[in-house]
């Protein structure tokens, strides 16, 4: 029998559809979209196809799973014949409900393999013949292609960044493409359909190439740009060629092209007057013949950069916004200020018209002197300037390819007449992960603080999670991972996007020591990292909560073994005395004067205390690991060692007596009532010492820096103390999110004070974001859980402020969306759930000050809880009890309407 359901966003490697899949099993995900009550998978059967037509057939020549009775919709793994380079593969999937009936096939999916071994690409890299630091390089070859074409794909890595271009049009929507690694060690290539580019007869190819962080690193290297091209393309009759980049193959190239200048942090100028129209189009080999021959020349082979290739199977960066500015004035005569009314990772669009050889120079910032004029004093060094020189032939309009910016206001000099709101669009620029989370109350500041946060974090995602978009820096600082990676995986599906960023730090690991860096790629910072660098064992953790990848703990276990044992190797009697960050740039009363990064570093909280925290929650995280992968004795082995550390931990910086860590300062009370390790008698005392210094020393206001601000509120939240967690977060005076967003900000700043000058200041900074992850924690309570991985078991415990009436939180799991709103009345509590098909959830309903009063819950108008008993009446609803604090319900898929009252 069918049932009506079906398997529906089918997803192989995280990815609807993907070219470039290098790995020999991918793994396949789909979901069921039903209202129905506990429903959910018994089985499943995957048919993999090499041809469309067997798979219409049901027939799956590559892989029949055949019926597997699993409830696995996450990650299944291809298991079938081997997978060769280039070939797209078709699959589709059909489960058995609860019932053991089974569904129809979903629709068909396919997935296409990337180049697999390194003697499929036949090319060589090719770069330009001359060194001359700025222009970009445009190359461009003529082929004839002689015959109908039936597939057709371009695999390309262009360093810094290339535009790939076919018979005069842009290949795709990604810019500032391929993401950023250490190229040294890994090089990404992407893979293009461009049968739709290319005709029978003369095609072109063209390809610009900008610096990048190939070109201009900001430690000073310079590369010369180089890129690396091969196009395999199959006519309908079998028949197969490749054009590839190559010294002799009649690649042309021209550093005489309008992109002049082009740097990440300085920006683009742009000189229209020295466009070539038409240079990547056949016709332009007719017109031009003389140029061509004369001034463009052959290229040189390059040396190739020493990476191994991979596919780009991250999400590519792409424009996901454009906006329209919301005000222009003039602070100066012929001086126009653009204020997007949002802080933004990206650049402009410029629609000008005017004379010929105009310049129009816009200029980039955060900030605005008091007189109008943009403040450029806090990106330490980045120009943040582009430039347009008119060609003068009617409306001109221009984007830059290879800079971007993090700004809101946009200074306009130069432009010929005066300008108009719609001369100029905002377009925010990120990696194209796709947003998953959603949440919004009654309190219309924190709803503020979330879009703040969810901006900031936004901006950030270009490949490498960047901890700013504007100044001369933008790199992947672990320690602020550490604090913000949670944050970051609520709202932002990173299944693809963290993996890439683990390579980058396993690439940067010490072959010798373990040792990994303060950045990845490294640039900044150095080796050793910080140990506060938790993020390289809790990302991979976070990605197997979320998304059930325990593919990624395998990769990795080594990686976070070394470290951790690197870790050890520096510890004298469990203890780190090593730091460089610390809980970084607190409230800048409590750091060191004077101190790295304009005085960051905490006078109050010891490093030694953060580096040694640190190195026992890695050893807990790690035996929970081992423990998944079935390393019993590294799992024995880590957790006997996280003992030691614990006791090592409280021996050193507990005052039994006073029950009191180091000198008391907020974050030495939340670390280790944050990572558990408290000693029992103990934790009143330390809690009392916490809520004293928050409550009276700090007037309801932290005084914590990047690391213990999230611990802060959701460990408060966890030990009950919500509204204080709640008072912090809706502070509106220094030091707060509130006072940022007094002052103007739309997204979140880097340090707690008001700075506007030169040094460590910017204002798009996600590591304070990190408090993200507490609005869908401890507001609305979603969180995963160990024992079902991938949302398959998940828990639903909202925490419920005095203050706050309402809220609406939903999660785009990976099993489909989760949903938790919650309101309050006088003598009530609304609860509204939606748990997806294929999990189940434990539900968690807060009895609130209704203690000691009658109460009952009714799921709908059906009574389900009376009398402290669990009335069992309702379908998807599996059990119930009751505790001091809440009534917890098991239920399955559905969704459900709880209602406490208070009955008298
Ligand atoms: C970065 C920070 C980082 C710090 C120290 C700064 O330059 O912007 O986000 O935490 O260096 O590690």
């Amino acid at each position: 029998m069918n049932t009506g359901l079906v398997p529906t966003d089918l997803l192989c490697e995280y990815r609807a559809e993907p070219l470039g899949i290098d790995t020999l099993k991918p793994r396949f995900s789909w979901r069921v979209d039903t209202t129905e009550r506990g429903q959910f998978q018994s089985a499943y059967q995957i048919l993999v196809a090499s041809t469309l037509e067997n798979i219409e057939n049901d027939y799956g020549d590559m892989w029949d799973s055949g019926k597997v009775e699993s409830k696995e919709s996450t990650n299944v793994e291809y298991l079938g014949k081997k997978l060769e380079s280039g070939e797209t593969y078709y699959w589709k999937v059909r489960i058995w409900d609860k019932y053991g009936e089974v569904t129809s096939f979903s629709k068909v999916s396919k997935f296409e393999m990337g180049v697999l071994s390194p003697s499929d690409w036949q090319g060589e890299w090719i770069t330009v013949p001359i060194y001359k630091p700025g222009p970009s390089p445009m190359f461009r070859k003529e082929f004839i292609l002689d015959k109908p074409i039936k597939k057709a794909r371009a695999y390309i890595s262009g360093l810094g960044y290339y535009e790939l271009r076919i018979n005069g049009k842009k290949v795709g929507d990604y810019v500032l493409d391929p993401g950023w690694t250490d190229y040294s060690k890994r090089i990404l290539y992407t893979i293009y359909d461009v049968g739709g580019y290319l005709k029978e007869g003369l095609n072109v190819v063209g390809i610009i190439l900008g610096n990048g962080w190939w070109g201009n690193f900001p430690m000073g290297m310079r590369n010369l740009p180089q890129v690396l091209l091969q196009m395999n393309i199959e006519f309908t009759g079998g028949d197969k060629i490749s054009i590839v980049t190559s010294r002799d193959s009649g690649w042309l190239v021209t550093l005489e092209g309008p992109i002049v200048e082009n740097n990440i942090y300085d920006g683009e100028v742009y000189d229209a007057r020295l466009e070539k129209p038409g240079w990547d189009t056949p016709e332009y080999s007719k017109n031009h013949q003389e140029e061509l021959e004369k001034k463009w020349e052959i290229p040189l082979t390059a040396e190739p950069p020493g990476g191994v290739m991979v596919s780009q199977i991250i999400e590519p960066i792409r424009v996901i916004q454009d906006l329209k500015p919301i005000s222009i004035t003039e602070p100066k005569p012929n001086i126009y200020v653009y204020d997007l009314g949002q802080n933004i990772a990206g650049w402009v669009r410029l629609k000008v018209s005017g004379p010929k050889g105009s310049k129009v120079i816009l200029k980039f910032a955060e900030l605005l002197y008091e007189d109008g004029t943009v403040n450029q004093e806090n990106l330490v060094g980045a120009k943040a300037t582009d430039m347009y020189i008119l060609k003068g032939d009617g409306v001109e309009i221009w984007e830059p390819r290879f800079t971007y910016h993090g700004f809101r206001y946009v200074q306009v000099e130069g432009f010929p007449g005066i300008p108009e709101l719609e001369n100029i669009t905002g377009r925010a620029v990120r990696s194209s992960v796709e947003r998953t989370g959603e949440f919004e109350c009654s309190n219309t500041l924190l709803n503020q603080i979330y879009r703040n946060i969810v901006w900031t974090e936004s901006n950030n995602l270009h490949s490498v999670p960047t901890d700013c978009p504007q100044r001369k820096e933008r790199q992947g600082w672990l320690n602020d991972m550490t604090a913000r990676y949670e944050e970051a995986i609520y709202n932002f599906r990173m299944a693809n996007f963290y993996p890439k960023w683990l390579n980058d730090i396993h690439d940067e690991q010490g072959d010798k020591t373990g040792a990994i860096t303060d950045t990845a790629p490294l640039v900044y910072g150095r080796r050793p990292a910080d140990p506060v660098s938790s993020c390289y064992l809790l990302v991979p953790w976070a990605l197997y909560l979320h998304y059930n990848d325990k593919r990624i703990l395998e990769e990795h276990y080594e990686g976070m073994k070394r470290w951790t044992d690197y870790l050890s190797s520096q510890a004298k009697d469990y203890i780190i005395s090593y730091s460089c960050w610390g809980d970084w740039a607190s409230p800048i009363n409590e750091c060191i004067t004077d101190s790295i990064g304009s005085g960051a570093v905490s006078a109050v909280t010891p490093g030694e205390l953060m580096s040694t925290g640190y190195y026992y929650f890695n050893t807990l995280i790690l035996s929970k690991i081992a423990h998944i992968l079935g390393n019993y004795d590294d799992e024995q082995k880590y957790r006997g060692l996280s003992e030691k550390i614990r006791e090592a931990f409280n021996n050193k910086f507990l005052d039994q007596a006073k029950n009191q860590y180091a000198k008391g300062s907020q974050a030495s009370h939340i670390f280790p009532l944050f990572l558990d390790i408290v000693p029992e008698e103990n934790k009143k005392g330390v809690i009392e010492n916490l809520l004293k210094d928050i409550l009276e020393v700090h007037n309801g206001h932290l005084a914590t820096g990047n690391q213990c601000t999230k611990y802060l509120l959701e460990t408060l939240t966890d030990l009950g103390f919500v509204d204080i967690a709640y008072l912090i977060a809706t502070q509106t005076t220094y030091p707060s999110w509130g006072y940022m967003i007094q002052n103007g900000a739309t997204t979140v700043w880097e340090r707690w004070e008001l700075m506007t000058g030169p040094g460590m200041n910017s204002h798009d900074h996600p590591m304070y974001g990190s408090i993200g992850s507490w609005f869908y924690k401890g507001l609305a309570g979603i969180k995963p859980s160990e024992d079902g991985p991938g949302f398959t078991k998940f828990i639903i415990k909202p925490n419920i402020p005095k203050d706050l009436k309402w809220v609406k939180c939903s999660l785009r799991t990976i099993k489909g969306t989760a949903i938790s709103n919650w309101e309050k009345k006088e003598d009530s509590l609304m609860l509204e759930v939606k748990i997806p098909f294929n999990t189940e959830a434990r539900v968690y309903i807060p009895k609130l000050n209704i203690k000691d009063k009658k109460f009952v819950i009714k799921e709908g108008e059906i009574e389900i809880f009376k009398d402290g008993k669990f009335l069992n009446k309702v379908e998807g609803i599996i059990n119930g009890k009751e505790d001091n604090e809440y009534v917890i319900f098991d239920i399955g898929s559905g969704s459900y309407s709880f209602t406490l009252s208070i009955v008298e």
